[in-house]
């Protein structure tokens, strides 16, 4: 099985008890249809490092970001969300903060930002911010007066205990990120606790200091005309105050030579839900959006994510869909129903800063293009909110590096040759086919993929069959049709092993989406008249794949989108 995410079976294991799903709510300034904004918007993560250099640092930056605007609203983006971009030591490229209220002079300034803001305004494109709430950087003003003294104000912004003896840590909880989740910190004698790097010192949430600054960094960024936040970790906000001993999942090490452990005593626990519970409160303040990087064990899990009566996160990311990492129209099924009768509006994503691109999990080497493009059908047409990952909708490839001495990214270079990291999946945006992609006239962080050559967006938009100009089809689509915005979702053909299909059914109107996930041509029965219509017209396919009086044909990986009359 291709490996998404490092640390995902770590929170599949460790379930918390069944909580009722709740009945659906939605919140915010309605549309015309009824919906907030965040329902039918799609949202592009960008990865600033790597988007576009304005200043050839070979680092992105926002100037890059903002002279890219124009290229996403034609893709047809609602919402950016940034990764972080505020003052950062760069230990993990950004998920250590210094600064939650500044950007990092690497990616501009204040000003810049603003200006991003205003032209992102103009255009009708929200700004989304990562919030990184479980932990800041060891070089946070608040941690480096923590760490002064036992008495300085900030000591309990963290979490500080005596070692079980000499050189023995409190207990037995590992980093995700490797090692023992505590460090010991000689000035006062005392460890502090850290689930990612010993430089990602967690914060102390039970505090009740910690929850009004950090509620406070979202009402600076609100103001600024921020529309959400990303909140990152937020499984891991609360440790059980006793620190006992985590039990150990199964027998041997992991990667980095750790026992596996399941995260009872420091992962989801109950305590998180008052926390979200209050940054969406402040959050409804300003018609914004909470998305939640939250790795559920399943569904049940997920709707204590968008909280009792939708009182928590308004988009918490359902990623067991991305562990479906087959084509498998048995498996997108049973996971696509279960997310759809979730308690609170769907979020799909195929692809992240943290997990192998969707054009390699599922791509099988020789049809990745057209996988790719029934990818984008498939996770662009349900009901429910897509976000999208830089480089996807060209066919960007995971290009890990090949020599340990390259690894950028740390638990890469602590796992080499098991682990690679992360680099692989945070290449440069490959905009054309000259030097660097486009991407910088410096030396890029990273280095550009071979693939730059044949797959950029200079290149592809001229291309009618290419991947990105599919992408702006189904996206023009999806944000047109009624049936797409607005329609339920309802499965037909379920015993079909090849082709998934279903339709998306609003009032009288349908479409139909059939997707053949085998390398053969299929067939398939639309259903149509138990659903109540006669016939079915093209609104999208891929080659030759098309309706003929109640039955589709499909060619190998082939997209079929019509709609059906009555
Ligand atoms: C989240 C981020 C990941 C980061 C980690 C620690 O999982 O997505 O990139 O390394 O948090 O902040």
């Amino acid at each position: 099985m291709k490996k998404t995410l490092r640390w995902v079976a770590l929170w599949v294991l460790s379930c918390l008890p069944w909580l009722p799903a709740y009945a659906q709510m939605s919140s915010g300034a309605p549309d015309g249809g009824g919906h907030p904004w965040w329902q039918h918007a799609v949202f592009y993560e960008i990865y600033p490092r790597s988007f576009a250099d304005s200043n050839n640092d070979g680092v992105g930056d926002l100037r890059g970001i903002a002279a890219k605007l124009d290229y996403l609203k034609d893709l047809g983006v609602d919402a950016i969300w940034i990764s972080p971009c505020f003052p950062s030591p760069q230990v993990d490229f950004g998920y250590d903060v210094s600064d939650y209220e500044n950007i990092d002079p690497m990616y501009g300034t204040l000003a810049d930002f603003d200006f991003l803001a205003s032209e992102a305004k103009k255009r009708d494109i929200h700004i989304i911010l990562d919030f990184v709430v479980n932990h800041t950087s060891d070089q946070h003003k608040w941690f480096l007066d923590s760490k002064s003294s036992r008495t300085s104000p900030y000591r309990d912004w963290y979490i500080w205990r005596d070692g079980k003896g000499p050189g023995q840590p409190p207990n037995n909880w590992v980093s995700t990120f490797g090692g023992s989740a505590w460090k010991f910190d000689p000035t006062t004698d005392q460890y502090y606790y850290h689930f990612f790097y010993p430089e990602q010192p967690d914060l102390n949430w039970r505090n009740p200091a910690v929850k009004d600054a950090m509620f406070d960094v979202t009402r600076w960024w609100y103001k600024r005309g921020v529309s959400g936040f990303r909140l990152d970790a937020v499984d891991t906000l609360f440790e059980d105050p006793n620190l006992k001993d985590n039990p150990i999942r199964k027998p041997g090490k992991n990667a980095f030579g750790d026992p596996f452990e399941e995260n009872k005593y420091n992962g989801k626990l109950p305590e998180v839900h008052d926390v979200l519970r209050g940054l969406r409160q402040v959050a409804n303040e300003y018609d914004a959006v909470l998305i939640g990087e939250t790795w559920t064990a399943d569904v049940a899990e997920l709707n204590q994510y968008y909280g009792k009566g939708n009182n928590e996160l308004q988009l918490p990311m359902d990623f067991l869909f991305t562990m479906v990492n087959k084509l498998s129209p048995a498996e997108f099924r049973k996971q696509i129903a279960a997310v759809d009768a979730a308690s609170g509006w769907p979020t799909f994503v195929i692809s992240n800063h943290d997990i192998v691109r969707s054009y390699d999990r599922y791509g099988d080497g020789k049809h990745n293009d057209q996988i790719a493009k029934l990818m984008a059908a498939l996770y662009l047409t349900l009901r429910g909110t897509p976000i999208m990952y830089y480089g996807e909708e060209i066919g960007m490839k995971t290009t890990p590096p090949t020599r340990q001495e390259d690894v950028k990214d740390p638990i890469g270079r602590k796992g080499w040759p098991k682990e690679k990291g992360r680099d692989g999946e945070r290449t440069p945006m490959q905009w054309d086919d000259s030097e660097n992609a486009g991407f910088t006239k410096g030396t890029p962080w990273l280095p550009v993929p071979p693939t730059y050559k044949t797959h950029n967006v200079a290149d592809e938009s001229k291309e009618p069959d290419s991947i990105l100009e599919f992408y702006k089809s189904v996206l023009k689509l999806r944000h047109t049709n009624s049936a797409l915005l607005n329609g339920d979702y309802k499965a037909i053909n379920e015993s079909n092993t090849n082709v998934l299909s279903y339709l998306r059914v609003y009032q009288d109107q349908a479409v139909v989406v059939s997707l053949n996930m085998t390398d053969t041509p299929q067939n398939i029965d639309l259903e149509l008249k138990p659903n109540g219509f006669t016939s079915a017209s093209g609104l999208l396919a891929t080659g030759k794949s098309a309706a003929k009086g109640d039955q589709v044909s499909l060619e190998p990986y082939g997209v079929f989108i019509g709609e059906l009359h009555k």
